[in-house]
């Protein structure tokens, strides 16, 4: 259908138009290009953009055909709601059209669809409007019809006007009643609307499976779920798992064909009425909102967890809860008016590999690090990638020039998730890793237990400078302003040769550096002061030790009197500890019986650093009957009795862990003064526990 440059053409264009102000002009091309997507997407079930993307460029299509409706032309993707329809399957009419959602990206856009319901139905600004809001499944969408409380029909959505029959198929489902008790109700026939999803556990076996045999694996649970309803063999579907989360009462008669939608009563009365009836609903993701407010923040609360949710959901759908209101909204020939999806935040994109730099670690790792066109993911603007190892590059087979798909899932730092070889033309160039250090001409050596090429030559100025910028910040010594582009400065200005010379700088000459004053030379030696008595714990991180983390450095540090003192533990002392293993024992041992190390630590200590063990060093006893032990705490808004650090030390105390996010796992938010969106989202999630500071103080006190 399309060559491969002319894939690659129409991939460039997309990416244009994506960021071009568009005109009339560019209609024809937009729509071309709005055809290939869904050509990749529905046909080929191997899309190379986004879905974001997708959607910005139906959007502007969208805004010129408004703007110039003498150019709609019937075959513009505008002009048909998506088809999956295959000739070779059995067509047959939906009662009511099976329509499609507008979609919303943020609050802002969800305040916009609260005031539209408002101009529609006429409710003045305080007016309460419910909102019941559920995960918006990423599957394949299916009606269900029931007659006399018989499953009589089932059938793909196709084109929203007709439909695939897959009667067979979801007769297969285990999640979809045969037989409903609806006449008890009063209803002798009824359309559902749902989505066929399979969970993502159930998805990995079925690959798992198909790799056994031999046959392509999938890319998605979505593509997993859509083929398995359109299978011509329905042992096929059973064998998938598909499951059906219904969400919608499209169409409910009594016997004399009188519509009976009242029995349902509202949206959110429906859906937990057919799980009364046996349906699959989502009675426990949905949640009736009391304003857009509540909306929003439910919204924001799910985008946050939708990684540990046990299906692909791609955002969430807002719904007017009151049928009446429904009613008074309507619909275009597209989407109703009263419901809108809130899209998450894409978790990939695609953009263009253009390089491959190669950044020496604070221990002398060689990291590839990928340059790419910067593009937008999840929030923020990504442009450098890190490639983590050779073998990374390897196993993918990438290469400069590649378009790549990028992801970027939950809180997760992007990665590459695979090239785009079928966008190639040839002048791709392969990967070459160098076989010495870019920075000191070392010839890079390999350990057979590590994945990183390692140059180890210790006084490699690159490693320097990682070791200085490691040393000042927040992680480790935490000197508040010393950021890497004053270890740059310095390091170049011969100021600092290793990392004791941060605690002899000359404050004098510093202020008189251009871009320095009197001022920021002083808040540099107040910082510097402060950092003088951190805990052993901080130094011991600080000192960039292979392996040693935060952790095992806190660890360590609860065991020692004086940080000079671990010159005489060995290996085996150091393993006796829980939690330090043999790998950290050997390089602090290594470390501590190099006497230039010795000698640095000896001269820190003399330009006034702390080596001494600290009350914070020392272990915390907690009381195994503690009245938060096992419980996770988050402090936000402004306390007014203690600060932030006094209540975390008391948190942890009472025994409870502290975390820095709001999510499922978080037990106790206790929440100061002017709390914002942490706030919102425990209550949001309706999980957390909420106090205010007094009360926790109260805790404290008993
Ligand atoms: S309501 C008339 N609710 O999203 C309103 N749709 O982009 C129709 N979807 O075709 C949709 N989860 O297949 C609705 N909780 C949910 C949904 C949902 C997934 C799908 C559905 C629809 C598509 C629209």
């Amino acid at each position: 259908m399309y060559t491969s440059a002319q894939q690659k053409e129409i991939y460039t264009q997309s990416k244009a138009f994506l960021t071009q102000e568009l005109t009339k002009e560019d209609i024809g091309n937009l729509r071309d290009v709005i055809k290939y997507h869904e050509w990749k997407y529905g046909v080929e079930s191997a899309p190379v953009i986004a879905d974001y993307e997708y959607d910005q460029l139906y959007k502007k299509l969208e805004a010129l055909e408004a703007a110039y409706p003498e150019l709609i032309a019937p075959d513009s993707p505008t002009q048909r709601v998506t088809s999956d329809i295959s000739s070779d399957h059995k067509t047959v009419p939906h009662i009511v059209p099976m329509l499609s959602l507008a979609n919303s990206y943020n609050g802002e856009d969800l305040k916009d669809f609260d005031r539209q319901i408002r101009k529609l139905t006429g409710l003045s600004e305080d007016a309460e409007i419910a909102y019941c809001v559920e995960p918006k499944f990423d599957g394949g969408s299916i009606a269900l019809v029931y007659e006399n409380d018989l499953l009589v029909r089932a059938a793909t959505r196709g084109n929203g006007v007709k439909g695939e029959e897959m009667t067979a198929n979801a007769r297969t489902m285990s999640s979809i009643p045969l037989r409903a008790d609806f006449s008890s109700l009063g209803i002798h026939k009824v359309e559902l609307r749902g989505e066929a999803i399979i969970r993502k556990e159930d998805f990995d076996k079925i690959n798992d499976r198909r790799s056994a045999e031999g046959l392509p694996l999938f890319a998605n649970p979505r593509n997993a779920a859509t083929g398995g309803l359109r299978t011509k063999d329905p042992l096929e579907t059973k064998k998938r798992g598909i499951q059906a989360f219904i969400f919608q009462t499209g169409h409910v008669v009594d016997a004399d064909g009188q519509d009976r939608m009242d029995v349902m009563k509202n949206h959110n009365h429906s859906i937990d009425t057919l799980g009364t009836l046996g349906f699959k609903v989502p009675t426990v993701e949905k949640k009736l909102c009391n304003g857009i407010e509540e909306a929003i923040a439910f919204c924001a609360g799910w985008e946050a967890k939708r990684e540990r949710y046990n299906y692909e959901i791609d955002g969430m759908v807002v719904k007017v809860n009151d049928y009446a209101l429904q009613q008074q909204c309507g619909s275009t020939g597209h989407h109703p008016r009263w419901a809108i999806a809130y899209k998450f935040k894409a978790k990939q994109a695609t953009t263009t590999l253009l390089n491959v730099e190669f950044q020496i670690g604070k221990i002398g790792s060689i990291t590839p690090v990928a340059k790419v066109d910067p593009v937008a993911l999840a929030g923020v603007t990504v442009s450098s990638i890190s490639m983590h190892n050779e073998e990374f590059i390897t196993s993918k087979d990438l290469r400069i020039g590649d378009k790549v798909v990028i992801e970027r899932a939950g809180d997760v730092i992007p990665y590459i998730v695979k090239s785009l070889e079928d966008l190639r033309d040839g002048n791709e160039k392969k990967v070459v890793f160098p076989s010495q250090c870019p920075s000191c001409a070392t010839d890079l050596i390999k350990e057979e237990s590590e994945a990183a090429w390692r140059c180890i030559n210790p006084h490699c100025p690159a490693q320097l400078l990682q070791k200085m910028a490691f040393h000042v910040s927040k992680d480790a010594m935490d000197i508040d302003g010393f950021g890497r582009s004053y270890v740059e400065r310095f390091l170049e200005l011969g100021w600092l040769k290793d990392i004791s010379d941060v605690y002899n700088l000359d404050f004098t000459a510093i202020s008189q550096l251009e871009g320095f004053g009197k001022r920021s030379a002083e808040n540099l030696q107040q910082a510097i002061a402060t950092a003088k008595k951190n805990p052993i714990s901080r130094l011991l991180h600080s000192l960039s030790i292979h392996h040693l983390g935060k952790k095992a450095s806190k660890i360590i540090a609860e065991h020692i009197g004086h940080v000079l003192e671990l010159t005489e533990w060995d290996v085996e002392r150091l393993i006796a500890i829980k939690d330090i293993g043999p790998v950290v024992a050997e390089n602090v041992v290594s470390f501590f019986s190099a006497d230039e190390n010795i000698e640095l630590l000896r001269r820190m200590e003399s330009y006034g650093v702390n080596l001494e063990q600290t009350d914070e060093d020392k272990p915390l006893e907690i009381a195994e009957d503690a009245p938060l032990v096992g419980k996770t705490i988050l402090f936000t808004g402004k306390l007014t009795q203690v600060n932030r650090k006094e209540a975390q030390t008391l948190a942890a105390e009472l025994g409870a862990k502290n975390i820095s996010a709001v999510s499922s796992n978080l037990d106790i938010l206790v929440v100061g003064e002017k709390a914002g969106s942490k706030l919102k989202k425990a209550e949001a999630l309706g999980t957390v526990e909420i106090m205010t500071e007094a009360e926790f103080l109260v805790l404290v006190q008993e």
